[in-house]
């Protein structure tokens, strides 16, 4: 089946034309890191050519004039070819410098990005995340990695050395944990951990939306092709929505308690609504769980992905003093005492900037400034609490911090030639998770 993969077919063509196309376009020598001039180039790489990362490269290049797009990579030519031709009618096209011979087809298209940039755009299938976040570490690379940035406790390990290493080189590492950019957001949570509220004791959060869609499988492609072109619905790539699509709310609940590491969770989840058809995976379509903290605050999120229902996403943080209410689909966030008085609210005039272009313009500053920031530890322990639920709703346990971080159980497939199978949904209680 291996020979079947264009994934991986067209990966060993774009190897070749990659040797001859980086010995045509020699690129001068660029510093990695540390101050820039006003006039210098910040060249910049796309790895995963879809929606979001198009978005990622136009914001990019929205941030600071310097910037050029000199590089893309991705899994699947036309997905590479339609983000490009999305590039081009923009405004910035004259700053999207990427012939042919610098666009690589192909899984481990990274490889030969990462020698073309300074700075690379991580926006693929969250399961190759943790390895790509090493590779452009490695290579001394400024980055922008887009969440979730792991599904599995070894893909958390492995992130947060990656963080731990760019911290020594003097990298920037900036997150696509969006909300953290987001003035209303930010607003409110400092509010929050300012002690507006007093203490919090719990959190309830909500993302509940519907299911994503689907690609037919066409003739011709293989096993991995169908999988990745479907990828939110299979756990080794997305690992679950929770960790995919709630890990939003879930990022919050760690802003909102601190950082701190919860101890335990709890969590029930099933695959209820969705199809039983190949393209809809091996996910659930519902999840609650309970994260419970040393000191005692419980935070509870339910997330499903179910048509015809309910639909809400938002955030009750819930103080000794007071309580807030941060609205996911509008910045009308406010924070009552228990007398029901209103103690703070986001102004109704408040600017509310794109803060997808906020949090590009923080990185690419950051890189001019010469003065890094690194994102990876929130957002690595973001991710890994998500994790964390889907194996307690999955085994049907409840898992310590220490029994989720240290879990040994990997979701890629050993091998992603020939015949990759699709997992039955686990059933908590039955299938072993290991932990
Ligand atoms: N921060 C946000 O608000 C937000 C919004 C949407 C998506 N996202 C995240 O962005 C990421 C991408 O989502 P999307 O909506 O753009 O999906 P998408 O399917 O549109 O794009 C993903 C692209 O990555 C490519 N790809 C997969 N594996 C690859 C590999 N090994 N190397 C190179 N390319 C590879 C795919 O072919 C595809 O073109 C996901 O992690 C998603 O969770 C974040």
């Amino acid at each position: 089946m291996s020979s079947h993969s264009e994934s991986r077919r067209t990966f060993l063509k774009s190897a070749a034309l990659a040797s001859v196309g980086a010995a045509i376009v020699p690129l001068p020598a660029f510093p990695s890191w540390g101050s820039l001039r006003a006039d210098d180039r910040i060249r910049i790489g796309l790895v995963g050519c879809g929606g979001r990362g198009t978005g990622a490269a136009l914001q990019a290049l929205n941030a600071d004039t310097g910037v050029v797009l000199v590089a893309m990579g991705d899994a699947f030519r036309d997905r590479l070819e339609s983000s490009l031709a999305n590039l081009l009618k923009e405004p910035i096209k004259d700053r999207v410098d990427v012939p042919s011979e610098r666009q690589f087809v192909g899984i481990d298209s990274i490889d030969q990005v990462l020698p073309l940039v300074d700075v690379v755009l991580l926006c693929s299938t969250p399961g190759f995340r943790p390895e790509q976040l090493a590779k452009a570490v490695a290579a001394g690379k400024h980055i922008f990695c887009e969440k979730p940035v792991c599904v599995d406790a070894p893909g958390y390990r492995s992130v947060l050395a990656s963080a731990r290493e760019a911290k020594a080189k003097g990298l920037s590492l900036a997150s696509g944990f969006c909300w953290r950019s987001a003035s209303p957001e930010r607003a409110i949570y400092g509010e929050i951990l300012g002690g507006t509220l007093g203490e919090v004791v719990s959190v309830h959060a909500t993302y509940l939306t519907g299911p994503l869609g689907t690609k037919t499988r066409q003739p011709g492609w293989s096993d991995l092709d169908f999988q990745m072109r479907n990828w939110q619905h299979f756990n080794w790539l997305s690992g679950d929505h929770l960790v995919e699509q709630a890990v939003h709310s879930v990022d919050k609940i760690n802003w909102a308690m601190g950082g701190r590491h919860p101890t335990r969770c709890t969590a029930i989840g099933s695959r209820y609504c969705r199809e039983d058809m190949p393209e809809r995976g091996d996910i659930y379509d519902n999840f609650t769980c309970t994260w419970e903290y040393e000191h005692g605050p419980r935070c509870v999120l339910m997330t499903r992905q179910q048509a015809n229902c309910f639909n809400l996403n938002d955030d009750w943080v819930n103080g000794t003093k007071g309580y807030a209410w941060v609205n996911g689909w509008g910045p009308t966030h406010w924070i009552k005492d228990y007398a029901g008085k209103t103690i703070w609210s986001y102004p109704k005039d408040g600017a509310v900037p794109d803060m997808y272009q906020v949090e590009h313009n923080t990185l690419f500053k950051a890189i001019r400034d010469g003065r890094p920031i690194n994102e990876g530890e929130f957002m690595a322990d973001s991710c890994m609490m998500a994790i964390m639920g889907r194996m307690a709703a999955y085994s049907g346990q409840r898992l310590t911090w220490e029994d989720a971080i240290n879990s040994n159980e990997v979701l890629r497939p050993t091998s992603m030639d020939g015949s990759i199978p699709i997992l039955k949904a686990p059933k908590p209680g039955q299938t072993g998770v290991k932990a």
